[in-house]
């Protein structure tokens, strides 16, 4: 029996002005898309952008319907909006925003287990890491440097 540690780290900033002018840039493209979301049952609008090596930004937010399970993230939107249009695409980082039309969101939102799920398959595909950079609607920004830094022991093709 052995014991190991896992760790990951992440930079953590006062708010979205202390942001390199490339990350600052596409957090703003995330807020302009969660600014279009559709999100009526739970008041909780996401939105992502995802930069591209080819310079293209590509937005998703979140997608809710009255049957309420059959909604999406914004981040699943916009990384299968990005596959979609871009097959051979390489990912050069992920911006998050969400805010709520109830109460102020101002911790940072990470993006849920099964968007975890969903954009390792494309991390690895890659070869490549790309760095996540999350918030709220105000307050700190959280960036880590690879989306599999947030998902120790996952599951990928090499087990089928
Ligand atoms: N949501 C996202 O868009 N991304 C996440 O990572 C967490 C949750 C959405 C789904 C749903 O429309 C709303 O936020 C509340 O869960």
């Amino acid at each position: 029996m052995r014991k190991i540690e896992i760790s990951t780290s992440a930079i953590i900033y006062k708010d979205i002005s202390e942001l390199s002018a490339e990350d600052n840039m596409l957090m703003n493209k995330a807020i302009e898309a969660r600014e279009k979301a559709y999100a009526p049952y739970s008041k909780f609008n996401v939105g992502a952008a995802l930069l591209l090596d080819n310079g293209e930004i590509v937005l998703g937010n979140n997608q809710e319907s009255a049957a309420y399970p059959s909604g999406m993230c914004a981040e699943r939107v916009a990384i299968w909006k990005a596959g979609s249009m871009y097959p051979e695409m390489i990912i050069k980082k992920l911006a998050i925003s969400a805010s709520s039309l109830t109460a102020k969101v101002d911790k940072p939102v990470g993006p849920c287990g099964a968007c975890r799920q969903t954009l390792s398959e494309y991390e690895i595909n890659q070869k490549a890491p790309f760095p996540i950079i999350f918030m709220g609607e105000v307050g700190q920004v959280v960036k880590t440097e690879s989306l599999l830094s947030l998902l120790p022991f996952s599951f990928d093709s090499s087990y089928l």
